[in-house]
C-alpha cells in the first residue's frame, strides 16, 4: 500500500517506521525542516530503542520523507499523527488537526482518487466526524473522502515492539470498505482486530489511558496508607495483581505518572465530561493524588534533611519514565522546581534526558554520570527506573549525607526508602 503519514512525532515516525518496514511505501510528512532532514540522513530526530535501526534499513527504499503533502494524492491511506496536547483551559488543543485536515483537503482538490484519511492521533469523541470530515472535505471541495479512527497503544521506549505485538487493533469506522482498507495496512501482525463506531475508537483511547492512570494513582493511595504503618506497597499490590480480575500491570508505586498521555488525556477526559454536565469524580481524584505525590517527595526529604538551602543534591532520572528521552509532564519536573525554590543546588542526571531538561531548567547542574551527581551530595532522589541505577551501590559512598529517596522502586542498594514504601 501507499501510506502517507502526517506528523513525524514519537507516534508518526515510529508508526510510519513500522509500516515501511513491513513493506509498504511509506511517506512521512512534517512542516518542520530539521526533522525531515534528520530522517532523510537515517538518524532519528528523538530517543527511541531501535528507530535507529528501522529508519536506517528503510529510509530511501519503503520510508521516505518530506514537508510536501502531493504525495497524500495517490495514497491509498492517510495517517493523522500530529499532537493534541493540553489547552490552559484542559481541553484537548485540536489546532494541528485542524490544519493537517485542511492540507490534506486541499491537496486532494481536483483530484480523482481519495485515500481514507484515518485519525490516529488522541482526540475527543465527536472529533473525527465532525471536525476532521467536515474539514478535510470542504478544503477538497467534495463530499467523497473515507474517514476512520485508529488509536495508537504505544508506549515510548517500547513502541516499537508494542507495534508489532499489540493487544488488540481497534478501527473506528462507520463503513466496512474504509475498515478493510485500514485493517489491511495491518495485515501480517497477529492481534484480534476490532471494528467499532469512529466516536468509540476515540473513547477507548482516551478509557484505555484514564484506566491505567487510574491503576497508578491508587497503587499510590494505598502506597500512601500503608507507609504510616510500615507495610511495604509492592508486596500488598504483588499479592493483589495475582487475582487475575486485577492483572499485575500498573500497579507499581511511586513519585506518579507523567508523560505526554495520561495527564494531558485524563485531563482532556475530565473536560469533556465536564462540558457534557458530568462531574467525573474518579479522574479527578486521579489526577490529584498524582500532583500530591510530587509534593510528597519532597516533603519527605525535608523530613530527613530539614535544611535544604545552599545543598546539594540529586535528582537521579529526569524524563518521565526510563528509555526515552522525553520529558514532557515529567514528575522531575515538580520536584526540581520545588527544590529550586527552596535554594537547594540541583545536580541532574539521566541517560539521555539531560539536554531536553536543560530546555526547562536551564540554571541547574547537568551531571554526566550518576557518580558526579551523588559526589558531595547531601541527599539524592531517584525519579525513575533506568535499569543502570539498579546497579548503583558504591556510588553512594559518594555521598555527604546519605539520604536516599526513591520515587519508583528500582535500586538494590539497602538504606534507600521509597516515596510511599
Ligand atoms: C502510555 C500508554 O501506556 C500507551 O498505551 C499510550 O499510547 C501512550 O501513553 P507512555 O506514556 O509511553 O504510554 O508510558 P507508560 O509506560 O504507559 O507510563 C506512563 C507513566 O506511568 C510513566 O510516568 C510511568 O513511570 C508511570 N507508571 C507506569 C507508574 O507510575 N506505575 C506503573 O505501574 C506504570
Amino acid at each position: 500500500m501507499k501510506i502517507a503519514v502526517i506528523g513525524a512525532g514519537y507516534v508518526g515516525l515510529v508508526t510510519g517506521a513500522c509500516i515501511s518496514e513491513m513493506g509498504h511505501t511509506v511517506h512521512v510528512i512534517d512542516c518542520d525542516p530539521d526533522k525531515i532532514a534528520a530522517i532523510k540522513a537515517g538518524n532519528p530526530p528523538i530517543y527511541e530503542k531501535g528507530l535507529d535501526e528501522l529508519l536506517q534499513r528503510n529510509v530511501g527504499r519503503s520510508l521516505f520523507a518530506t514537508s510536501d503533502y502531493d504525495t497524500v494524492r495517490d495514497s491509498d491511506l492517510v495517517f493523522i499523527c500530529v499532537g493534541t496536547p493540553c489547552r490552559d483551559d484542559g481541553c484537548a488543543d485540536l489546532s494541528m488537526v485542524r490544519a493537517a485536515s485542511q492540507s490534506i483537503g486541499k491537496i486532494l482538490t481536483g483530484c480523482n482518487h481519495a485515500p481514507v484519511v484515518v485519525v490516529k492521533s488522541t482526540v475527543p469523541p465527536g472529533t473525527t466526524e465532525c471536525v476532521v470530515r467536515p474539514l478535510v472535505q470542504d478544503a477538497a471541495g467534495r463530499s467523497d473522502i473515507p474517514c476512520a479512527m485508529n488509536p495508537e497503544f504505544l508506549r515510548e521506549g517500547r513502541a516499537i515492539r508494542d507495534f508489532f505485538h499489540p493487544d488488540r487493533i481497534v478501527i473506528g469506522s462507520s463503513d466496512i470498505a474504509c475498515f478493510d482498507a485500514v485493517a489491511s495496512a495491518y495485515q501480517g501482525i497477529d492481534a484480534p482486530v476490532i471494528r467499532t463506531s469512529v466516536p468509540a475508537a476515540e473513547m477507548i483511547k482516551y478509557v484505555s489511558n484514564a484506566f491505567l492512570a487510574t491503576k497508578i494513582s491508587f497503587s499510590n493511595e494505598i502506597g500512601n496508607i500503608c507507609k504510616r504503618i510500615g507495610i511495604d506497597v509492592y508486596e500488598v499490590m504483588k499479592g493483589v495483581g495475582m487475582d487475575t480480575r486485577i492483572s499485575p500491570h500498573f500497579l507499581d508505586a511511586g513519585v506518579g505518572f507523567g508523560g505526554s498521555c495520561f495527564p494531558k488525556d485524563v485531563t482532556a477526559l475530565i473536560t469533556f465530561a465536564d462540558s457534557l454536565g458530568e462531574d467525573p469524580l474518579i479522574l479527578k481524584a486521579v489526577i490529584k493524588v498524582n500532583e500530591n505525590q510530587a509534593v510528597r517527595m519532597l516533603t519527605l526529604l525535608k523530613s530527613r534533611l530539614p535544611m535544604i538551602r545552599g545543598k546539594k543534591i540529586a535528582v537521579l532520572g529526569l524524563a518521565f519514565k526510563d528509555n526515552t528521552d522525553d520529558v514532557r509532564d515529567s514528575r522531575a519536573i515538580p520536584v526540581i522546581a520545588g527544590l529550586v525554590k527552596e535554594g537547594a543546588l540541583v545536580a541532574a542526571f539521566d541517560p539521555v534526558a539531560n539536554a531536553a531538561m536543560a530546555k526547562i531548567f536551564p540554571d541547574i547542574c547537568y551531571c554526566s554520570s550518576a557518580a558526579e551527581a551523588l559526589t558531595g551530595a547531601e541527599a539524592c532522589l531517584v525519579m525513575t527506573e533506568w535499569p543502570e541505577f539498579s546497579r548503583l551501590e558504591k556510588e553512594f559512598d559518594l555521598m555527604n549525607s546519605r539520604v536516599v529517596i526513591e520515587g519508583r522502586r528500582i535500586l538494590s542498594y539497602r538504606d534507600r526508602e521509597g516515596v510511599c514504601w
